[in-house]
Parts: structure tokens; C-alpha cells; sequence
């Protein structure tokens, strides 16, 4: 069975009351319900990680290989600044989206700048939680259609 690993970043697990005016009221674990929900309808099985250190992404990325069919990363603010999760998408190989709740385009400049961008398959921004099951949906196609 297709396997998705959604991994977050720093501050994600702070959903829900961090800066609701920009991130929403949705907690992690909604999101990760509804990801649930929707992997189910899918038939494919998904697992939600959340760190606040570089070093514990690091190691999730590497640890996916040969367990996870694919990634969906919200990699919060180390999308602007990491080279080492850079470098570790194109280590392991493994297809990537980039996700963020914000439309980071319409924010302050520095969100404008991706590592991550490089090395993903596509970036899905700005749509909220809802977000999180658009990218399953593009990951799904992308798997089916890359076979
Ligand atoms: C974010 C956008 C980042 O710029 C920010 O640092 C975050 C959250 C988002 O989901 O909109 O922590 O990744």
C-alpha cells in the first residue's frame, strides 16, 4: 500500500493559536485527522511527524527511505534558510511537495526564498489546512502516474 509521510516543522505544533489570523484555528492533530480521513478514502496509509529541530527532520527524511512512497513537507521557517533538508530530499530521492497554510508570496520577502522549491516535485501555499489534502491528492497523482 502507498505510504505518505507529512512532516512538520518548527512552531507547527502550534497550530491553532499561533497567529490564527494567518495560520487558522485548526490545531495539528484536526489536520492530521483529516489527512487520516482522507488517506482512508484513498486506500493509502499516511504518518504525520512534527519537529522543531533541524537535526530530527534530517533524520526523519533519511529514516523514509524504503518505508515512505512520498513526502509532503511543511518545513516552516527552515524552508527559507535549510541547505541540509535541501540536500537531504535529493539524498534520499524520494518525491516531495512543499506545502505551506500561508501564501509565503504575499508575505515579507524573506518567506520568498525556497530551499526546498529546488528539489520538490511542485509547492502547494496558501490554502489553509485544506492544504494538507490538496498535496495528498497531487503526490497520489504524481505516484499513479510515475508508477
Ligand atoms: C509556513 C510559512 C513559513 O514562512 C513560516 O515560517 C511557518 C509556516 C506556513 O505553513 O505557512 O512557520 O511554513
Amino acid at each position: 500500500m502507498t505510504a505518505i509521510l507529512f512532516l512538520n516543522g518548527p512552531n507547527l505544533n502550534l497550530l491553532g493559536t499561533r497567529q490564527p489570523e494567518v495560520y487558522g484555528r485548526t490545531t495539528l492533530k484536526d489536520i492530521e485527522a483529516m489527512c487520516r480521513d482522507a488517506a482512508a478514502q484513498r486506500n493509502v496509509t499516511v504518518e504525520f511527524a512534527q519537529s522543531n529541530h533541524e537535526g530530527a527532520l534530517l533524520d526523519a527524511i533519511h529514516a523514509a527511505r524504503g518505508t515512505y512512497d512520498g513526502i509532503i513537507l511543511n518545513a516552516g521557517a527552515y524552508t527559507h534558510t535549510s541547505v541540509a533538508l535541501m540536500d537531504a530530499i535529493s539524498s534520499v530521492a524520494i518525491p516531495t511537495i512543499e506545502l505551506h497554510l500561508s501564501n509565503v508570496h504575499a508575505r515579507e520577502a524573506f518567506r520568498h526564498q525556497s530551499y526546498i522549491a529546488r528539489v520538490a516535485l511542485g509547492v502547494i501555499c496558501g490554502f489553509g489546512a485544506r492544504g494538507y489534502v490538496l498535496a495528498l491528492d497531487a503526490l497520489l497523482g504524481h505516484l499513479e502516474t510515475t508508477g
